[in-house]
């Protein structure tokens, strides 16, 4: 009788593992014997709403059950449909959740800001699904100069609620993205002075996948955990709470940056390629930064189909250096825009503040590619492929979109200097490529022609071999992991805290451990 196995399986779980809520558990229903249950992932929710009381689990019938699975940052979340959905208020409500979903051999998902493009990283059929949207506070510790983020906050948030101290961290380049950004490394505006996000992590509390609660520094007895947890993504434990260092971003009235955006017609694509490798090659600034590529304009575009290249260019001082980019600011271009800006205002620039950009869905796929003039080729060459696809499938998409983010070597020693990340690059600069699509408002499922597109130009896309993909930026069926300069490292330290696999067999992340 399954259903009579299962409710024993309740019973005795929640006297394992959750002496403290066993009079509540006398009296609710879902404690009794009697009680209907289908599958593991029922018992599981139940057993779980049991320990944390209703309002912090809620299934289809919540309020914010509806809105979490009905308007995701990535439409096609609205195809999961969790059989709970946890909110936790703290780290001992997730230790409880994490336990009950060990103990019940139940699927799971984490979600924070949303933004993961991979299907299923963050969201889940049929299983528990922990959303931290009621856990997004940000606090500055002036004592210790560090920031102290709740993984439901997000970048513009923190941004905004710590310019009053003069501080922000490292973190994301657009307003509503999340802390899971972190996971995966971080590119921020910061990180050619300040290191990959994560670079910057001070103490990390970690609800490991048995559900026991530990705090991780680079020092203590979880310092391989903590340097893992600098780009091992979801694999590694669930954070409830980021500390990480300040940076000293000045107010929102102090312009200290200059830059802005340079818009490019098609005819300027091959020079803007080439402006993006040699950037990468002959500049190592760390005040200076950017963020540059092309974009296809699909279906939507009034003026029907139609390529921009485009350059958000920043640089911490009073111009923009002629020595660095000298190369984007003399290629014709449509429009610029090139001002005095406060932090704040560049951390806003890209989308502008409390823009909706939720209703599409989103596809990624990485590549990473060293610069000069020899590899000029390969910038004209992953210009072409993609121009290629834009072009076949310009029908079928909202946005085709091929974008670089330098990561220059300033960026790779602060990293090393701070107790290494698990990303570790070859001590070169290189840029990170994004290929994105964005399919119209509404659409939950691409054309396989367009999915079959996609993958080979994923394959078509030039790789510079040695040099690690982000995986914050990938596709799911790219090994990213086995790019990373620490994977042997990665993969022990991951049999050692997860011995049972069971993150690997219960949710959905980066392949390869
Ligand atoms: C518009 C846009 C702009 C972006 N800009 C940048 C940028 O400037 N720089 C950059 O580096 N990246 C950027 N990204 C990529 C971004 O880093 C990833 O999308 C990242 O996954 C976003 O984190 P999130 O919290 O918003 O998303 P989520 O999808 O909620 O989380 C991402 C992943 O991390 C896991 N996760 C989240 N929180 C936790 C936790 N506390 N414990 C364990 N696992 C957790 C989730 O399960 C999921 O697998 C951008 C993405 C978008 C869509
Ligand atoms: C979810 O909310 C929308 C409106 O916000 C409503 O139309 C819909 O019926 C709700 N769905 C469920 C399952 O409650
Ligand atoms: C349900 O959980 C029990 C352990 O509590 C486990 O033995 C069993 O395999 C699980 N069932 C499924 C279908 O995962
Ligand atoms: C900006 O540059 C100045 C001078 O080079 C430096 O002191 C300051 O720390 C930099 N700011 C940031 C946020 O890196
Ligand atoms: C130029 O950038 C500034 C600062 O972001 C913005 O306020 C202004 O509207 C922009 N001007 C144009 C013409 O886009
Ligand atoms: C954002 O836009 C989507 C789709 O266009 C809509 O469903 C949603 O309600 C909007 N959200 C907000 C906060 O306006
Ligand atoms: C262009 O894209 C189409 C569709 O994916 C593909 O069939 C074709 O092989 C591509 N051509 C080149 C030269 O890559
Ligand atoms: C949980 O996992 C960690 C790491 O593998 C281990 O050290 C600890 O003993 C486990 N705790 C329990 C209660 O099994």
């Amino acid at each position: 009788m399954p259903s009579r196995f299962n409710c024993n399986l309740a019973l005795r779980s929640l006297v394992a593992v959750l002496q403290p809520f066993l009079v509540l558990a006398s009296s609710n229903p879902y404690a009794n014997l009697q009680a209907p249950t289908s599958d593991n992932a029922t018992v599981a929710c139940k057993s779980i709403q049991v320990a944390l009381g209703s309002p912090k689990v809620e299934t289809r019938t919540g309020p914010d059950y509806n809105q979490t699975i009905n308007s995701p940052r990535n439409l096609f979340n609205t195809e999961f449909h969790p059989t709970c959905i946890v909110f936790p208020r703290d780290s001992a409500d997730v230790k409880v959740a994490m336990s009950l979903i060990f103990e019940f051999e139940v699927e799971y998902a984490v979600q924070a800001g949303g933004h993961s493009a991979n299907i299923g990283w963050n969201a889940v059929d049929n299983g528990v699904l922990i959303s931290f949207q009621f856990m997004d506070h940000v606090a500055y510790d002036p004592s210790r100069d560090t920031i102290i983020m709740q993984p439901g906050a997000r970048w513009g948030q923190s941004v905004t609620e710590l310019e009053h101290y003069g501080v922000a961290p490292v973190g994301g380049r657009v307003d509503d993205v999340g802390m899971g950004l972190l996971l995966g490394g971080g590119l921020s505006f910061l990180s050619p002075a300040h290191g990959f996000g994560a670079d910057n992590f001070v103490e990390l509390d970690v609800v490991l996948v048995n559900g026991t609660l530990v705090t991780s520094t680079a020092t203590n007895e979880y310092s391989d955990l903590f340097r893992a947890l600098k780009g091992g993504a979801n694999r590694f434990g669930i954070i409830t709470r980021y500390e990480v260092q300040a940076v000293h971003t000045g107010h929102a009235d102090e312009k200290t940056w200059f830059g802005g955006l340079i818009t490019y017609p098609e005819s300027s694509s091959e020079a803007l390629a080439k402006a993006i490798s040699h950037y990468i090659e002959n500049n190592n600034d760390p005040n200076a930064v950017h963020v540059s590529g092309v974009g296809f304009l699909g279906v939507d575009n009034p003026g029907g189909p139609a390529m921009v290249g485009t350059s958000y260019l920043f640089y911490n001082g009073t111009e923009l250096p002629q020595s660095i980019f000298g190369e984007f600011l003399s290629i014709p271009s449509v429009s610029r825009n090139l001002t005095a800006l406060s932090y704040r205002d560049v951390i806003f620039y890209v989308q502008g503040e409390g823009v909706n950009t939720t209703g599409h869905g989103l596809l990624w796929g990485a590549s990473a590619l060293i610069g000069g003039e020899n590899t000029d080729d390969l910038y004209l060459e992953s210009l072409k492929y993609w121009k290629n696809f834009s072009n076949t499938f310009s029908s079928e998409f909202t946005i085709s979109s091929l974008a670089f983010t330098p990561v220059p070597l300033s960026q790779i020693l602060y990293g090393r200097e701070r107790s290494g990340n698990a990303i570790d690059p070859p001590l070169i600069g290189y840029n990170a490529v994004l290929f994105g699509v964005i399919p119209p408002a509404g659409v939950l499922k691409i054309s396989d022609a367009m999915e079959e597109g996609r993958q080979l130009l994923l394959e078509q896309l030039p790789a510079s071999p040695g040099f690690p993909l982000y995986v914050n930026e990938c596709d799911s069926k790219q090994e990213v992991f086995a790019t990373y300069g620490s994977y042997e490292f990665l993969k022990r330290t991951y049999a050692k805290y997860d011995p049972s696999r069971f993150n690997v067999k219960h949710t959905r992340g980066p392949l390869g451990l």
